[in-house]
């Protein structure tokens, strides 16, 4: 099974580090026009450098905050007016995480640390599939993936409560958006990793841990390792293929085990 996607432009955000950088390079490679978002300057630069294209493949970046309605209207505008047919053919959200917060009891949470996580992972899946619809729908056909977590279908090894609760949005905004945009010829879908220490924040997590528990994590995963950025990659170009195309409002779990 050959995955390729020549030609096609591919929105990537998150792309900062981790798993959206995985992603980026994934596709880069199969030849993608891949456009990486990201409000971070400096892991844009480095995703320039890091990520090599292939197959008539290229990187762009955009540095923007996902947040922020208008410039995600503005930047995916200026990418369509680009792309072949004037849509995106894929978005992946890889953005999102715990915003450098950390566990807090209920009552010390402050509405800007509510806020951040929720815009950044959920509100900008909102802002991303608002901006993108009405082109793939003249298009007829689209996919989007987001990167949800295990956290959004039990509970966040985190403790913070935003991030639970953001995930368990995600999930449900695929379920709905693919509903709706199911007879547009659209996909919706996402991918729910396991724990990875893929960035400062969850390196951090990890290290908090005693060797006792890392151990104990590692034994209760069924493939007896920590998942890898390349792992949920590998997923997201399957839904985001041609193989994937009767498959939509559905979280595939990647995490080595059941
Ligand atoms: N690493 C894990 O254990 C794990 C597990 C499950 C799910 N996830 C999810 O996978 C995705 C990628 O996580 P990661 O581990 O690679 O690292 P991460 O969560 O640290 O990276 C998220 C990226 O999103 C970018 N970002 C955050 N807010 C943004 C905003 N408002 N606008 C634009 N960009 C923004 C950050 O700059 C960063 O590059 C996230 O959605 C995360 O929640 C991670």
């Amino acid at each position: 099974m050959d995955i390729a996607f020549e030609g096609q432009t591919v929105v990537v955000t998150g792309v900062a580090r981790g798993i959206g950088r995985a992603i980026a390079r994934g596709f880069a490679e199969r030849g993608a026009h891949v456009q990486a978002l990201d409000i971070l300057a400096d892991g844009l630069a480095e995703c320039a450098r890091d990520v090599a294209a292939a197959r008539g493949g290229s990187v762009t970046t955009h540095q923007v905050d996902l947040g922020d309605a208008p410039a995600v209207t503005a930047t995916i505008r200026n990418i369509e007016a680009k792309a072949r047919a004037g849509a995106i053919d894929v978005l992946v959200h890889a953005a999102g995480g715990i915003r450098g917060r950390t566990k807090a009891p209920i009552e010390n949470v402050s509405d800007e640390d509510w806020r951040t996580i929720m815009d950044a992972n959920v509100t900008a899946a909102f802002h991303l599939a608002r901006a993108v619809a009405p082109a793939m729908k003249a298009a007829g056909k689209g996919r989007f993936v987001a990167i949800s977590s295990q956290a959004g279908l039990g509970v966040s090894l985190t403790g913070i409560q935003a991030y639970g609760t953001a995930k368990a949005a995600e999930i449900g905004f695929v379920k709905q958006l693919a509903a709706e945009l199911g007879a547009s010829g659209i996909t919706v879908n996402s991918v729910a990793p396991g724990f990875m220490p893929t960035s400062p924040d969850y390196v951090k997590q990890w290290e908090g841990y005693s060797a006792e528990r890392q151990k104990q994590i590692v034994e209760s995963i069924a493939l007896r390792r920590i998942g890898k950025p390349e792992d949920i990659a590998h997923a997201v170009m399957f839904l985001a293929s041609d193989y994937a195309g009767f498959i939509t409002g559905q979280t595939l779990l990647v995490r080595g085990g059941p």
